[in-house]
């Protein structure tokens, strides 16, 4: 017989799904249980959904299923689906009528109520499903912690935006934003541990933060009131849309040593016609213009951005649009996704979808691009100068793996690092996509620190 209870998670989506984990786990951890990596172990199972894109909601339904087998086993596991695919009634539904063996089914907007749900079962053993409208702002909760170094900040919660080919405003309701000192007080508090270096405040869209709450308080006064904390620390955030990326936003990213200089702009496409059909409520070139600033006066800045190819009636001619403005931008890196019909959404029933085969070709010409770009910026490294954290001591007695603001590794020599200080290293050379450097200074930053990274993902 066992003694201890264990669970395992299984996590799907974006860094909030992500950290939605980590409030699950929370639950968990206070109630005893231990995390397994072997679902076969586990007394209670929770799959943490995403519905962004086709492919996610193929690959979770796969893995419910798999889950049958071992519930039989051992019909005590608790099962639970809950995350953006389970907020969808009809969604809720499917998985009840293919699925009877998942026990607690609820949605996006009752993650902070997992533990009670849980004690219920666990009492009275009977199904249990819940899928609210509105979110409500549960302060302190637990979190068990996964990321590292890393601790992920939620600053607020839904979009907005409509996007005429997202789930997302539909599946996270409309934005709310948490109160500032909510946020400077978890932040303080993580930062006393000393265990976390980053901390990244995550958003649909980080720059209309504030815009729902009453307080002199919009998304550059709350970076700026993060950064006066008395730590040793990077403050990062995402998402940005280039609609609300505002002139005060770029300042205090500039003039703030501790505001990680990444910038991820997802900008879609890159034709004027497509951006309108998106909703995107922007035109290339007032997002050039936006490119232009963050250039000038961030030369440091690494920016990256997300495509969708093959919205419906995406031309040609639309699409070279978009590889023109990516070799405009030169992007230190991208990701690209195939569109994705998602029911509900206005672009699922406009005329003129777009072929698999065509979606294909065009994500491939866009990696093509990318690598192209990516080995350029690269070699322009060479030479550079980079603020970095070491993450690592490497076998070799005398190396340390030390990570880029932009997310890139790079191999020093040095006999005596800390691990988790930050530290300046110059990039010396690099061999098979590997970069080495060597430490120039230790602590604080550089002003000619430069960042880049590539990778694209489908
Ligand atoms: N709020 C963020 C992230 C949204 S989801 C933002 O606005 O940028 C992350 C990315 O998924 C989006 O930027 C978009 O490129 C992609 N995406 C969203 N819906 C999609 C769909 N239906 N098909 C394909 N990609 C999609
Ligand atoms: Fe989706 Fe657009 Fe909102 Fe991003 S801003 S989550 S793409 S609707
Ligand atoms: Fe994130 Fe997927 Fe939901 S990307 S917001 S978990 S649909």
């Amino acid at each position: 017989m066992k003694n201890n209870k264990f669970y395992h998670i299984y996590t799907y989506g974006c860094q909030m799904n992500i950290h939605e984990s980590e409030k699950l786990a929370g639950f968990l951890e206070e109630r005893g249980y231990i995390e397994t990596k072997e679902p076969n172990l586990a007394d209670v199972i929770v799959f943490n959904t995403c519905c962004i894109r086709k492919s996610a909601e193929e690959k979770i339904f796969g893995n419910i299923g798999a889950i049958k087998p071992i519930k039989k086993k051992n019909p005590n596991l608790v099962v639970a689906v809950c995350g953006c695919m389970a907020q969808q009634s009809q969604m809720a539904e499917t998985i009840q009528n293919k699925f009877p063996f998942v026990d607690i089914i609820f949605g996006t907007h009752n993650v902070n109520k997992f533990g009670q749900y849980l004690d219920d079962f666990n009492c009275k053993h009977e199904k249990l499903k819940n899928i609210e409208e509105e979110i409500q702002i549960i302060e302190g909760t637990p979190v068990y912690r996964t990321s590292g170094y890393n601790a992920w900040v939620n600053i607020m919660y839904g979009c907005n935006n409509f996007c005429t080919y997202c789930i997302v405003p539909y599946v996270r309701g409309r934005e709310i934003s948490r109160k500032p000192q909510d946020i400077i007080n978890e932040i303080e508090n993580l930062l006393k541990t000393k265990k976390y270096k980053i901390i990244t405040l995550l958003g649909q869209n980080v720059n209309s933060y504030g815009k729902d709450l009453e307080d002199n308080i919009n998304f550059a006064k709350l970076m700026q009131k993060i950064v006066e904390l008395p730590y040793e620390f990077k403050l990062k955030f995402m998402t940005s849309h280039p609609k609300d990326l505002t002139d005060e936003v770029i300042e205090t990213i500039a003039n703030n040593d501790k505001i990680s200089k990444a910038i991820h702009l997802p900008v879609q496409s890159g034709s004027n016609r497509i951006l309108k059909l998106m909703n995107r409520k922007y035109t290339v070139e007032h997002y050039k213009e936006i490119i232009k600033k963050i250039k000038d006066k961030i030369p440091n800045a690494t920016i990256t951005s997300d495509f969708i190819v093959g919205f419906p009636t995406e031309t040609e001619e639309d699409f070279l649009a978009t590889c023109e403005l990516i070799k405009d931008v030169e992007y230190n890196s991208i990701f690209a996704f195939m569109y994705s019909k998602r029911e509900g959404t206005p672009a699922a029933i406009m005329e003129g979808q777009i072929s698999d085969e065509i979606k294909n070709q065009r994500v491939n010409t866009l990696l093509k691009l990318e690598k192209e770009i990516s080995n350029q910026k690269n070699y322009e490294l060479i030479g550079k100068i980079e603020n970095c954290i070491v993450e690592k001591k490497l076998e070799n007695d005398d190396e340390y793996l030390v990570k880029t603001d932009g997310g890139k590794t790079i191999i020093v020599k040095d006999d005596n690092l800390n691990l988790l200080e930050f530290v300046d290293v110059k990039i010396t050379k690099i061999s098979k996509n590997q970069l080495y450097g060597e430490i120039v200074n230790n602590g604080g930053t550089n002003e000619e620190t430069i960042t880049n990274d590539a990778t694209i993902s489908q």
